[in-house]
């Protein structure tokens, strides 16, 4: 119930519009009624100021540069935490007990496998497919092959949906690496943990043995932790418009790969790489950094500015500390894309246009240099940011649907297009 009131006056009429305060963060003005009662509709493209649902998941204060998952704050847990445990504590909203965490890890560990007739549908792809354009075929086509886990309706239904996601989709994302560089696919391995079963599958081949080195497993763990949930961006923002309508988890969670995959979101881990690459040497920095302040060139730095973070981006801070980790024990400090990262860095930190419009490296920034030391290459990137992700998509997705105030996402228009106007035959135009 909200206990306080915004009056809203539209030609000498006034409107009470019910203030909704949240645990956290600014309050929230009720508009639900506007259009019913004053017959206006707000205009918000981007939802810069709208909040599209609540939500008990995460908490993220843009100006301190806080990000919290279920109010633990995401240093604690990318330093103490492993990402299984984060997983239970997404979906579930509390940390698991010893035995609820045995318990949980040897549900998903059992589902890590994915239907043999997969196999076949992804070599219906071309080799060189973009590893995130087989992932979307591929998770979409998982409602396909478990119908027995597509009924929203049923509790029971969702649940082994989210396990069969968080499960399967180390494997299918390592299946669509090994597709792309022509080499077999490599069967989970159910006694390694989460992160090196996934290394395992990326960079072992069956002709010799591969040993998982537990400083990189403990690296990429933390990568998939920093990207569990992020509240509602686009991604998520998609997934729980699809869910809306009632469409199954599979089909909602390859439209959230799908949103993901641009520049802007997680497709900017890939695209910070190769810019990176682009640029080169230290000496050519200044020219790319006047480049992104042109406002007659599309150009962007990748990897700096967020549309929240407007002070630092928490994540990019552990991240960052993990990449000198990685970096020093693969003895690649001097990594010439690394010192261009460095020196960048540097620079558009003290460049006033980057201050003025509070621009700061974010999580793709650091992300893309550890994975590239890690051997990934940068088709790579977004799918494991896709693949931690799928979490945080099902944990918002079992939300909304178990919320009794669930509707189809329906946004209204400004239209702005022609009016009313009769048909002309074709010959007459
Ligand atoms: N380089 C140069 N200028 C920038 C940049 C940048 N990376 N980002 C924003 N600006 C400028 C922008 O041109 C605008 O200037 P003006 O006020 O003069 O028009 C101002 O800063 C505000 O930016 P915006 O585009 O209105 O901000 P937004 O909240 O709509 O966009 C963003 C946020 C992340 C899409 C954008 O900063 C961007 O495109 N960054 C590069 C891509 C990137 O690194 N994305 C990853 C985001 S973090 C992980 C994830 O969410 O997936």
């Amino acid at each position: 119930m909200a206990d306080k009131t915004a009056t809203l006056r539209i030609n000498d009429q006034d409107y009470e519009l019910p203030i909704l305060s949240p645990t956290k963060g600014p309050d929230v003005l009720d508009i639900r009624k506007l259009y019913g009662q004053a017959d206006v509709f707000t205009y918000d493209p981007g939802f810069t100021s709208t909040a599209s649902c609540d939500s008990t998941i995460t908490f993220i204060d843009g100006d301190k540069g806080e990000l919290w998952y279920r109010g633990y704050p995401i240093e604690q847990l990318a330093a103490k935490s492993s990402y299984l445990e984060v997983c239970y504590l997404l979906l579930y909203g509390e940390l698991p007990s010893p035995e609820q965490m045995d318990d949980f890890s040897a549900r998903v560990t059992r589902h890590t496998m994915v239907h043999e007739q997969m196999h076949n549908f992804f070599r219906g792809f071309r080799r060189d497919a973009h590893p995130m354009a087989t992932m979307v075929g591929v998770v979409g086509a998982m409602s396909a092959f478990y119908h027995d886990s597509t009924d929203v309706n049923d509790e029971w239904q969702r649940e082994v949906a989210a396990i069969r996601l968080i499960a399967k989709l180390p494997t299918i994302a390592a299946m669509a690496y090994k597709y792309s560089i022509g080499q077999p696919f490599v069967y989970p391995q159910n006694d390694l943990d989460y992160a090196s079963n996934f290394l395992n599958m990326c960079f072992s081949v069956p002709a010799e043995k591969y040993e998982v080195n537990p400083a990189l497993a403990r690296a990429m763990d933390r990568i998939f932790t920093l990207h569990a949930d992020h509240e509602q961006n686009a991604s998520t923002s998609t997934v729980r418009l699809a869910g809306s309508s009632g469409a199954n988890p599979f089909a909602c969670i390859a439209a959230g790969i799908a949103c993901l995959w641009g520049p802007a979101h997680g497709g900017a881990n890939q695209a910070c790489l190769e810019m990176l690459r682009e640029i080169g040497t230290v000496d050519r920095i200044p020219e790319f950094i006047a480049r992104a302040k042109d406002k007659s060139d599309p150009f962007k730095l990748m990897g700096f500015g967020h549309r929240v973070y407007k002070n630092f981006d928490p994540r990019a801070t552990v991240m960052k500390e993990s990449a000198d980790e990685v970096l020093e024990l693969l003895g690649i400090g001097d990594n010439p894309v690394l010192q261009v990262a460095k020196e960048l860095e540097k620079i558009a930190l003290e460049d006033e246009y980057f201050i003025e419009k509070k621009l700061y490296p974010n999580v793709d920034f650091y992300s893309g240099i550890i994975l590239e030391a890690m051997g990934f290459p940068t088709s790579m990137f977004t799918p494991i940011f896709a693949l931690s992700r799928t979490v945080g998509w099902i944990a918002q997705w079992k939300e909304m649907i178990g919320d009794p105030q669930n509707k189809i996402g329906r946004p209204r228009q400004l239209y702005v297009g022609s009016d009313k106007r009769d048909y002309v035959d074709l010959t007459k135009r």
